[in-house]
Parts: C-alpha cells; structure tokens; sequence
C-alpha cells in the first residue's frame, strides 16, 4: 500500500522493514524550493519497492524523505540502526546500492532506477564491487 507522506513522497507500508515512527512522519522535512530550483524527480527502488526521490539529494536523505527506517541492521547484535552523522563519519547508513555492499548512503547521491537493499548481518565474503 502506498500513501503520500506529509513531505510528498510515496511511502511504503505494507513492508514490515518500513516503520513509521510513532509521530508518523520523519523528524526530516524535504525544504520547498522555488520552481526554479525544483529538481527532477526519479525512483528508485527499496526492497523492489518503488521509493521517490530528487535528483541530486543524497540516498539518505531521500530514504529519510520517505521514511525508510531503519537503514541496516547490525552484523552481532541485530539491532537496527539509522544515519546519525549525515556527513560520511558514523557509518550508521551502509545499504547496498546495485549490488555494491556497505555503501555509506549519505554520501552518494540519488540515480534513477537505484536499487538499494536494506543489509542485515554480516557483509558477504567475496561480493567485493
Ligand atoms: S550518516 Fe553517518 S556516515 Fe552516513
């Protein structure tokens, strides 16, 4: 089931990795820019879910954008996580991008048709891209 989020964006929900948070919307908000300086919207894809994004905006904010949380869950203890630093320090937002495994999604930007997947444990050994 897709709705539109408060910023715009369709949100999936019928997939139990996709939680809302309790306040229902991210704390994120997209800014409204001028016509002018509005970008191209693409999609990309999320689990094989259709996620829209902007042109230009870095994976995680898109991701947040559409209240993708959590990002990755970790290799020992499971537990979910989410971007923290949104500037390439943390490492808290590693998804796989096209196949490519701990891509730091707050440092690449949006491309039309990305497939990204949410990890879960441990890298695969030998799926080195
Ligand atoms: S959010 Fe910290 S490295 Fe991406």
């Amino acid at each position: 089931m897709w709705v539109r989020s408060r910023t715009g964006f369709l949100v999936a929900l019928s997939l139990p990795i996709f939680k809302l948070s309790k306040r229902s919307v991210s704390m994120f908000r997209a800014m409204t820019l001028p016509v002018s300086e509005q970008r191209t919207v693409v999609e990309i894809f999320v689990e094989g879910r259709r996620v829209v994004a902007r042109e230009g905006e870095t994976l995680a904010a898109a991701l947040l954008n559409s209240d993708v949380v959590p990002f990755r869950y970790t290799p020992v203890s499971g537990k979910p996580r989410a971007p923290l630093c949104l500037m390439g320090v943390c490492f808290d937002c590693l998804v796989e991008v096209d196949g490519a495994q701990n891509v730091q999604s707050c440092m690449v930007r949006v491309e039309a048709g990305m497939q990204v997947k949410i990890p879960r444990g441990a890298r695969r050994a030998g799926d080195v891209k």
